[in-house]
């Protein structure tokens, strides 16, 4: 579009970004914190649309390893309809391909959809989203226990099974303090927690506290253990989860959870080796 440039975002921008993609309706302060985690903690990338010094788009990529995820599309209102979002996603596409990543993802919503369609992404999927207003008290389920750092090459092994992608920078960046782990009797680490705050507390802060992060099992019965584990009751909380996990919504729904929104998943190359089954809950509709 005449007069935009689309360009990598500098730290400057970030601050600017929470205003951008509050007044566009996509998470505000929220997804610009996501976009900066992505960029500086995670090696991935993010643009913006610079109309003469006013941010009006933006969107980011992160590469875990074969598989690439685009989030944060966003264009500011007034700027639709001019071919921003395409290019905007278009420069997302190219700096996956040039990271090798043969499969990229995302997460689009109703106004996206034809715009990554348009770019050759098909429909994969959908996540759902479940909410609740008070989340109930919960004993903690036996086979659970604090997250140590030797767990770690577990819940890597885990995670790359679940995902078909390779999170490890991702995870290591953010196991720490409350992150939790469900055991089988012989003492085998069958599944992990992490909560939505990264460790340093704060800095890299992407999502509100009431939101629980990450949830990986290799079995519905540790998936469920751990979704009873880190509720907080009386707390606000949602959770993003692949609609193909039945018992993961199945157990959230039995703790009062309601689902209030849908996504779609679209993919562009190759299907991953993944197992939705084993996603109890995903970090956010950005990587997933
Ligand atoms: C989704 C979003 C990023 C699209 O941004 P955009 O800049 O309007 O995207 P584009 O201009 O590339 O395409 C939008 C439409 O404009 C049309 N268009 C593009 N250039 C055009 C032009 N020069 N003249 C007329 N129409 C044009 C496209 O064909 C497309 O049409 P369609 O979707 O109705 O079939 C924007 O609507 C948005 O920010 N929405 C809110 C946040 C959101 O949902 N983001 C997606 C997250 S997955």
């Amino acid at each position: 579009m005449g007069g935009v440039t689309i360009r990598p975002a500098v730290a400057g921008d970030y601050q600017r970004l929470g205003g951008m993609f509050a007044r566009a309706e996509l998470g505000g302060p929220t997804m610009a914190g996501q976009l900066a985690f992505v960029q500086q903690r995670l090696n991935g990338a993010a643009f913006v649309a610079d109309a003469g010094g006013e941010l009006v788009g933006a969107s980011g990529a992160v590469a875990f390893g074969a598989i690439g995820w685009i989030g944060g599309v966003a264009v500011l209102p007034e700027w639709r309809r001019g071919g921003l979002g395409r290019d905007l996603t278009a420069v997302a596409v190219r700096w996956l391909e040039n990271a090798g990543t043969g499969t990229v993802s995302l997460h689009a919503t109703a106004m996206g959809r034809p715009v990554y369609e348009r770019l050759g992404f098909a429909v994969a999927g959908r996540w759902l989203r479940l909410t609740t207003v008070a989340m109930a008290a919960v004993r903690t389920p036996d086979g659970v226990r604090a997250g140590r750092p030797a767990d770690l090459d577990a819940v890597l092994v885990l995670d790359r099974a679940a995902t078909g992608s390779d999170r490890s920078r991702l995870l290591r960046a953010v196991w720490g303090r409350g992150c939790l782990v469900a055991e089988d009797p012989s003492g085998l680490v069958r599944g992990f927690h992490v909560p939505k705050t990264p460790r340093p507390a704060g800095r890299h802060r992407w999502t509100p506290a009431s939101e629980p992060g990450a949830t990986v099992a290799a079995d519905a019965r540790a998936g469920v253990a751990l979704l009873a584990a880190w509720q907080r009751p009386g707390a606000a909380a949602s959770v993003v989860l692949p609609e193909a996990n039945m018992a993961g919504r199945g157990a959230l729904q039995a703790l009062g959870y309601r689902v209030t929104t849908a996504t779609v998943l679209m993919r562009r190359g190759p299907a991953p080796a993944c197992l939705p089954e084993r996603i109890f809950g995903g970090f956010n509709l950005f990587w997933g």
